[in-house]
């Protein structure tokens, strides 16, 4: 990598502002460079350092980092911390408390889908409220190990159920609110979960979803699929009452099983607010979080305790900078890996305050972003390119009624960020003084692994730059050959960094499979790249058979057998289309058995089963009469 100068004028190049480099942590470019090659040549040195901030029962007994990444010479692994014990909750809520002295200080400012519903919960609000969904927990038969399934709205309620997991050892399997139930389904039943937590349901703008029956749904067909493995369901049972002021007599009725449910407002009473951590094995699971497969089946991406709380707490506190004084919003929903690295583990990790927020971007009006930055003063604002291309739509006049004098960083994720979205969000939310931290990851990498530090690196605008500490990428040809330089191909890592998925749950073959045997001796990351002549990282796009529809993979195999599921079709095939706001949307293509007609009650039915099979996510935008559709030929 070369240091960037302002040599080459066709790549206009974003310097950082003088402001945001006194008091930084990683200040410059060369700063940068220092500490990305004693990450590089002196792993062992540079993550024990940051282990020293954190607390461990027991220190690890080896080197920092093993690993094998080489099919060709036996499984794949990954160990971190070997030999040490801690616990995530105890590092995130007990240390900043009682250690740090930060149990005053706000963790989250809950933003709910109205504006009139807020709360602020600090440090040690949150830590009684974990501690005691804890206890509830276990009183409810968890025990460490065992897997919990959440299916919750981006209430403070998830933030503590996802801890009290992490605080007892068990492994909390986290599914968005967003997902359909036979999603669920099948969520639950791949890892075996022993309790679902749910609510009973949520305002997502003005149209009301109700969860715990979609829950009930999922119960049922997990029952009809294979012997039951859900013996109980926690319920948040009065959110919506909560939340509603004034008449609730419309409200929709919460189904309720006195045998299987347990209402969550009635058992956090009854229990203390005292939970004593469980001491886990530093490769002990935190978390299975599943993320679209290209044969169809989700896969269970595994991280555990120690690595990931390494580099999540590094990731966050280098790519926004972190100070004391910040207010920090991350836009996305916990149910994906953004929400779990940097609304959850992350900035908690780091004694941050942040906006923890229920709604969406256009309710009740389009200005809602730019409000509740205001409201807040948030310094550093995290979303993905598909809500800036949807709020560049409203132009810039919703966004002038705020005040937005309070950011100082802006952050991407998801999607490969196009220029026409990143000069609006630069120059428009940022008023050219904040920096663009283009951040390129995955479900399985946990954390930032090709990005910019705000006030190290300059920008190119689309660019997720340099790879972060501990990162070691490179590009291959189709046939595993390195390229140098100026190239494009296949974006690999020739080993691991602290916080890469350990393995697929339940299925250590397709995780090999997947990642490791297409190039033996690197991670292979799906995403095809093109590195520049100043060194700078462009991802070009998935390179398999996944879509990002607004920043979310969706498999065509998925959606392919959803279609199909359909009494009037023969064959499918999913490709994508460029969406001027969710960057690509679902095309589908249907071959009908004879005699079934192509109209549009069809195409509606259609729409809808792929709706209720995956969730309204992958709703496809085309579906195209398809007589007769190419094939290759396989042998
Ligand atoms: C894509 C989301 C370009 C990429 C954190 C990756 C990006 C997939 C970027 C992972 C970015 C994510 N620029 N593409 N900054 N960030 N992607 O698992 O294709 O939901 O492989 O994790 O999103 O999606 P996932």
């Amino acid at each position: 990598m070369v240091v960037p100068g302002s040599q080459h004028a066709e790549d206009k190049m974003y310097h950082p502002p003088e402001g945001l480099q006194k008091d930084a942590h990683v200040p410059d470019f060369n700063c940068y460079l220092e500490l990305y090659k004693k990450s590089i040549e002196e792993p062992d040195v540079f993550w024990k350092e940051v282990a020293s901030d954190f607390y461990w029962k027991k220190p690890p007994t080896g080197h920092v980092l093993q690993y094998n990444f080489d099919v060709t010479k036996g499984n794949i692994y990954v160990k971190c911390m070997e030999g040490a014990k801690t616990n995530m909750c105890y590092n995130v809520l007990d240390r900043n408390v009682k250690d740090k002295n930060l149990g005053e200080r706000v963790a989250f400012y809950w933003e709910g889908n109205s504006p009139d519903h807020h709360v602020a919960i600090t440090y040690s609000q949150l830590l009684g409220q974990v501690c005691r969904c804890a206890n509830v927990l276990k009183q409810m038969g968890v025990r460490k190990g065992d897997r919990v399934a959440i299916y919750l709205p981006m209430i403070p309620e998830l933030v503590y159920t996802m801890l009290a997991c992490a605080r007892i050892g068990a492994v909390h399997s986290i599914v968005f609110a967003g997902f359909s139930s036979e999603s669920l389904c099948e969520r639950i039943l791949d890892s075996q979960c022993s309790i679902l937590v749910t609510a009973d349901g949520v305002y997502r703008g003005e149209k009301w979803i109700n969860l715990k029956q979609i829950a009930d749904e999922a119960l049922e067909k997990c029952k009809e699929k294979a012997s039951a493995t859900v013996k109980r369901c926690l319920v948040v049972k009065h959110h919506a009452l909560r939340i509603k002021s004034g008449d609730v007599s419309n409200e929709p009725q919460t189904p309720w099983d006195a045998a299987c449910d347990v209402c969550w407002e009635e058992v956090m009473g009854q229990v203390s607010e005292q939970c004593e951590p469980e001491w886990l094995d530093a490769e002990d699971p935190l978390f299975i979080l599943y993320t679209s497969g290209s044969t169809g089946k989700p896969k269970g991406v595994l991280h555990t305790v120690a690595g990931y709380l390494l580099y999540t707490s590094l990731t966050f506190k280098y790519v926004f900078d972190h100070q004391p004084d910040d207010v920090y919003w991350c836009t996305a929903d916990i149910g994906w890996i953004t929400g779990h690295s940097y609304i959850t583990y992350g900035p908690l990790a780091n004694g941050a305050t942040s906006v923890l927020f229920e709604g969406i971007p256009v309710h009740p009006h389009v200005g809602r972003f730019w409000e509740v930055i205001e409201k807040y003063r948030v310094t550093k604002f995290y979303t993905a390119p598909t809500a800036i291309r949807l709020l560049m739509k409203y132009g810039k006049e919703p966004l002038q009624k705020y005040d937005l004098s309070s950011l100082r960083i802006l952050g991407t994720v998801g999607e490969p960020i196009n220029p026409e979205a990143w000069h609006w969000y630069y120059e428009v939310v940022g008023q050219k003084r904040c920096p663009v931290v283009d951040t390129f990851w995955q479900t399985e990498t946990g954390g930032h692994v090709l990005t910019p530090l705000p006030a190290a690196t300059p920008l190119k605008p689309g660019s997720a730059t340099f790879p972060f500490f501990g990162v070691d990428p490179t590009i291959l040809n189709e046939h595993g050959e390195e390229l140098e330089g100026e190239a494009e191909g296949y974006l690999v890592f020739r080993r691991p960094w602290p916080g890469i998925m350990r393995t697929v749950y339940g299925n250590q073959e397709r995780f090999e499979n997947t990642y490791f045997k297409k190039f033996p001796g690197f991670y292979v990351t799906g995403d095809g790249c093109r590195r520049d002549k100043d060194g700078y990282y462009w991802i070009t796009g998935r390179i398999d058979d996944m879509i990002n529809v607004s920043g979310h993979l969706l498999s065509t195999a998925e959606v392919e057998s959803s279609l199909t599921d359909h009494g009037a079709v023969a064959e499918a095939a999913v490709v994508s289309r460029p969406h001027a706001v969710k960057g690509e949307c679902l095309y589908c293509f249907v071959t009908l058995k004879d005699c079934r007609e192509f109209n549009r009650t069809l195409v509606d039915e259609l729409k809808r089963q792929v709706r209720e099979k995956i969730g309204p996510i992958a709703t496809p935008d085309f579906i195209q009469n398809a007589p007769g559709l190419p094939k290759t030929r396989s042998d």
